[in-house]
């Protein structure tokens, strides 16, 4: 049985402090938010109220032991003026291989289908139209016991809200291969969408940003040789007229934009494969003046284009990004879709109408 969502919604919205013409990634919050707890090997309180500050004990478990994680999804307005969802059922899937991996306790289907849609009706408003923009959507989870010992924690706090988003980088990117850090190794948790991920990235990125560079390109923890991901993004490269990128080996995360990418591509007739990706078979392929494109997929950064990647000290740039195939195809596509103005073929829309909602 659904859980049921007490509502209190703002008398004070501050959609106006928005402008909808210049938006920024991240920083301007939807009017409200939804919050769930676990205690007591259940799910209760759940609640949508106006955005604000969480109240937590300096003892909450999360801050000191990393059990945190979290999603990014998207709504948009679709050409009959109603909010859609993007794949979320994708996203809630995710959530939970995350929580499972990271010791935490699962959400159920109904309670984020129903939170998430009727949060993101409620702020619908907040939904921003210009090309390339979209309600960015951030559910969360995190341990929320007041315990300073190290076990599993009990209690958990999972919490949704939203922001009006352009894409996360404005401009095509200049990227480094990592030859020192790593992000992930076999066994850890780099497949799943741990805050921790994220933590690490955070001094090899500073490093790469002093040095003239947008992002970095990680490299497997072994031999530093096989391409994993670029930044906060999956990673693929256009070598002649194949698709390739990294294979979900364990230490990569499965987008949900990487996989809509290689579903619009095979559709199109591409051929993609996914396989362990060599720097040395793309700067083969580079010398070669077979390297037609290079980008990376997220859901913040929807289809990044690479201009340049530097290996060793050496400057590899690519072609014009206005003459890529294929990023350009799946940019324009994906949005497309998201907004409803290509064919749905593989049924990614979810329309709030069809989420169960009763505000
Ligand atoms: C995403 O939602 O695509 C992320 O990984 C988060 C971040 C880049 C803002």
């Amino acid at each position: 049985m659904a859980i049921s969502i007490k509502i209190t919604k703002t008398t004070q919205s501050r959609i106006s402090e928005c402008d909808f013409n210049n938006i920024k990634f991240g920083n301007i919050f939807s009017d409200h938010m939804f919050v769930v707890d676990y205690e007591d090997g259940e799910w209760k309180n759940a609640e949508i109220l106006p955005f604000g500050n969480l109240s937590l004990s300096p003892s909450t478990f999360a801050l000191h032991y990393g059990q945190a994680i979290f999603e990014g999804m998207k709504a948009f307005i679709n050409n009959n003026g109603e909010a859609q969802l993007f794949r979320p059922l994708d996203n809630w899937k995710r959530l939970n291989l995350s929580a499972k991996r990271m010791g935490m306790a699962e959400l159920p289907a109904d309670i984020f289908m129903d939170g998430l849609s009727k949060l993101v009706e409620i702020d619908k408003q907040w939904i921003p139209t210009l090309p390339g923009s979209a309600l960015y959507i951030r559910p969360f989870m995190f341990a929320a016991d007041n315990y300073v010992g190290v076990r599993t924690a009990l209690k958990f706090k999972f919490v949704i809200f939203t922001c009006p988003v352009n894409a996360y980088y404005p401009k095509p990117l200049r990227v480094l291969v990592e030859q020192k850090y790593v992000r992930a190794f076999n066994g850890g948790v780099g497949n799943v969408k741990a805050a921790g991920n994220y933590a690490i990235s955070m001094l090899p990125t500073t490093e790469a940003n002093n040095k003239g560079f947008d992002q970095i390109i990680w490299t497997d923890g072994n031999e530093h040789k096989y391409v994993e991901e670029s930044g906060t993004m999956n990673v693929f490269f256009v070598i002649g007229k194949k698709v390739i990128t990294p294979n979900l080996d364990g230490t990569i995360l499965a987008g949900i934009t990487r996989d809509s990418c290689i579903k619009l591509l095979k559709s199109e007739g591409y051929e993609v494969e996914e396989r362990k990706v060599s720097i040395d078979e793309i700067i083969e392929a580079h010398k070669n003046g077979l390297l037609n494109d290079a980008f990376g997929t997220g859901t913040a950064a929807i289809v990044a284009k690479i201009a340049t990647f530097n290996h060793n000290g050496i400057d590899y740039n690519l072609p014009d990004v206005n003459t890529r195939e294929v990023s350009n195809f799946l940019y324009k596509q994906l949005n497309a879709i998201q907004t409803g103005n290509a064919e749905d073929k593989f049924d990614w829309n979810l329309p709030i109408r069809n989420a169960a909602i009763n505000i």
